[in-house]
C-alpha cells in the first residue's frame, strides 16, 4: 500500500469509530447513564489513531508537500480547509472532556454538552474524509510530482513500521472492534 492508500484504509477505521460514537450519544440522548470508561476509550481512540497516527502523517508528510508544492489553491485547500478542520476537532474532543467531568461532577446539563460535542466531532470528521478521499487525496496524486509522492510513501511507511512495533494501530483496531459490540 502506498502512502495515500494507507491513509483511505485508516479513514474507514476512524468512520467506524464515529458510528459508535453516534450510538454512544443516541443512549446519552434516551436518558441512559453515561459510561464515562467508553467515553474516554472513543477520546483517546481519536486522539492518538485519529489525530496523533492519521492526522499526523497526513500533515507531516502530505499536507506540508501539497502546501510547498501546489500554489494557491494547495494553500487555500489546506490551510483553509483541512487543517482548520483538524484542529476543530481537537476543540470538540477537549470540550466533550471537559463535559464528561462536569456529568462526573453531578451537572445533568452537561450531559447536552457531551452529545453535542460528541455528534459535532462525528459529523465534523464525516465531512472531513469525504473531502480528502474524494478532493484533497485525488489532487495530491494528480499534482505532486512522482518523487515527492515516492517521498510521502517513504516516511509513511517508515513511520508505521515505528507505530507497529510499539503496537499502536493494533492496541486501537482492537478497542475500535470491542466498542463496535458494544454500541451497534
Ligand atoms: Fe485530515
Ligand atoms: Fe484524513
Amino acid at each position: 500500500m502506498n502512502g495515500i492508500e494507507i491513509l483511505v484504509q485508516e479513514h474507514d477505521a476512524i468512520l467506524r469509530m464515529l458510528q459508535v460514537i453516534r450510538k454512544a450519544s443516541m443512549k446519552v440522548m434516551k436518558g441512559e447513564e453515561i459510561i464515562h470508561e467508553d467515553f474516554l476509550k472513543m477520546a483517546d481512540f481519536v486522539a492518538n489513531y485519529a489525530d496523533g497516527l492519521h492526522h499526523g502523517k497526513e500533515e507531516k508528510f502530505l499536507f506540508q508537500h501539497m502546501l510547498e508544492e501546489l500554489g494557491q489553491m494547495g494553500k487555500n485547500l489546506i490551510t483553509h480547509g483541512m487543517l482548520v478542520e483538524h484542529d476543530l476537532g481537537r476543540l470538540y474532543m477537549s470540550e466533550l472532556k471537559a463535559a464528561l467531568s462536569r456529568v462526573r461532577e453531578g451537572d445533568e446539563e452537561s450531559r447536552l454538552d457531551v452529545i453535542a460535542n460528541a455528534v459535532g466531532y462525528a459529523n465534523l470528521l464525516s465531512r472531513h474524509i469525504e473531502k480528502e478521499n474524494s478532493v484533497v487525496f485525488p489532487f495530491a496524486q494528480r499534482s505532486l510530482k512522482p518523487e515527492i509522492l515516492a517521498e510521502v510513501d517513504q516516511r509513511s511507511a517508515e513511520f508505521e513500521k515505528e507505530q507497529e512495533s510499539k503496537g499502536l494501530q493494533h492496541h486501537y483496531l482492537t478497542m475500535l472492534a470491542e466498542l463496535e459490540v458494544k454500541y451497534q
